[in-house]
């Protein structure tokens, strides 16, 4: 937790939120935690993905129309390639918090506490900067508030209707060898929207052709601002953090006695757990226990970010402990913050290549293991950056400088994104053509 100097003022901005209506509607998290079970149950599949860390300087609506635009893209690709429902969740309206490895940075002969994400100080390296200001977790709560109005907008006022699927591809994407590739999908749901027209299924009378679910979640860290946020829901008497619909555990704080298991035990939200090549089975086991007593279906996601090579090694183990146990548990891969390195030129940034590595070994695995490959969880932005190297855009070390926006970690763009879809729709296909092969059989 960051060291406030003024107590006194936090103290204030705590009772603020306290007094703030909350960001979601526990409803809202229930009907999450159901479409999860769907998930966890094999019937459905979790996209999760947005900013490493949201920022202040950079929120505008084109911003978030963008990252949500290229989420509802990947969804398509999902839904249609696979013939899968897809459960979306933002990392939108609420990712402010970052953990850091080294508490402070030192640069020259200066040592300054280390950024610690928008919502607690800030990036310019002075002393003003970096001192954690409490009144920072209002702006977050401002802007998050914002945020997600667009977003519930967007879902629900037209913008995300099937009928819409060809305008999504505007922009920078559109060009791209994957913009094609989307063109035809578009093309081929277009056609199939006309039918389902001439059966009477039109946007006027099919909701989910209109409208869509989206929901929001962020790495639930900074407790102070989290705690503030809980309510107790009304018509059931559950505490509900009302900051986002899903919250997660990073994999630096999920200690059995520490905090934030604590503090996520309580909620009744959906809740992640971050799962790095760190954790033995039996200690994952424990984790289980203790965030989800009653083995609900959708309480719990394993966000597995292992490492394209080290997969192979931790993984299996985790999912037959997991699994021999009747855990039920939505199994999801984050390929992105196990396969960070450093270019040469001292950016931060990750391989397009190992990404895929590390999804294509989370399917097989789970195949071979019987279980079922349920999400992805990925860093991404609707914007035309340069951070992750390769793609079809064959982005180099020498341009990452081109368009290097990010606050934290590298981010795949939207071109890099859909072709990530592309792929794991061909792996999902599979993989459910295979259990119908094992069910009729059966
Ligand atoms: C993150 O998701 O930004 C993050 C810090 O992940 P992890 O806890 O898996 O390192
Ligand atoms: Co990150």
């Amino acid at each position: 937790m960051p060291d406030y100097p003024d107590k006194a003022a936090l103290a204030a901005v705590e009772k603020t939120l306290r007094d703030s209506p909350p960001l979601v509607f526990a409803g809202e998290a229930r009907r999450l935690r159901a479409e999860l079970a769907e998930a966890a149950e094999g019937r459905a599949f979790l996209l999760q993905g947005g900013d490493c860390a949201e920022s202040f300087a950079e929120f505008n609506a084109d911003k978030i129309r963008d990252t949500f635009r290229v989420l509802l893209q990947m969804a398509v690709v999902l839904t249609f390639g696979a013939s899968c429902p897809v459960v979306k969740v933002g990392r939108m309206a609420g990712q402010f918090a970052k953990p850091r490895s080294a508490e402070t940075e030192t640069q020259g002969d200066v040592t300054l506490p280390c950024y610690r994400g928008d919502i607690v100080n800030g990036m310019a390296f002075t002393e003003a900067s970096r001192t954690p200001d409490p009144k920072r977790m209002v702006q977050a709560y401002s802007q998050a508030a914002a945020t997600l109005n667009l977003l519930r907008a967007f879902a629900q006022g037209g913008y995300a209707d099937l009928h819409q699927v060809h305008r999504w591809n505007l922009g920078f994407v559109g060009e791209s060898k994957q913009g094609e590739k989307y063109q035809d999908l578009a093309d081929r749901l277009t056609e199939t929207l006309s039918f389902m027209g001439a059966c009477g299924l039109t946007s006027e009378t099919t909701a989910p052709i209109r409208q869509t679910n989206f929901y929001t979640s962020h790495e639930a860290l900074l407790l102070g601002y989290e705690e503030a946020l809980t309510r107790v829901d009304s018509t059931t008497g559950d505490s509900y953090d009302c900051s986002a619909h899903m919250l997660w555990i990073g994999d630096r704080t999920r200690q059995e006695d520490g905090a934030h298991v604590e503090f996520l035990r309580g909620l009744h939200n959906p809740i992640g757990l971050k799962i790095g090549p760190a954790l033995e089975a039996d200690a994952l086991l424990r984790l289980i226990d203790i965030l989800n007593p009653n083995n609900d279906p959708g309480r719990l996601t394993l966000i597995s970010r292992m490492g394209s090579d080290a997969i192979w090694e931790r993984l299996p183990a985790l999912i037959r402990a997991v699994e021999g146990e009747g855990r039920k548990v939505v199994w999801s891969c984050d390929p992105m913050h196990a396969n960070t390195v450093k270019a040469s030129n001292g950016y931060k940034t990750r391989s397009f290549d190992r990404i895929l590595k590390e999804i294509e070994a989370f399917f097989a695995i789970h195949q071979a293991e019987g279980s079922y490959a349920g999400g992805i969880h990925c860093e991404l932005t609707g914007q035309d950056v340069t951070e992750c190297i390769g793609g079809a855009q064959e982005i180099t070390e020498d341009r990452l400088a081109d368009r290097y926006h990010t606050h934290c970690d590298p981010r795949l763009n939207a071109s890099q994104g859909l072709e990530l879809a592309f792929l794991v729709a061909e792996a999902l296909k599979k993989e459910r053509n295979a259990a119908a092969r094992v069910s009729a059989a059966s």
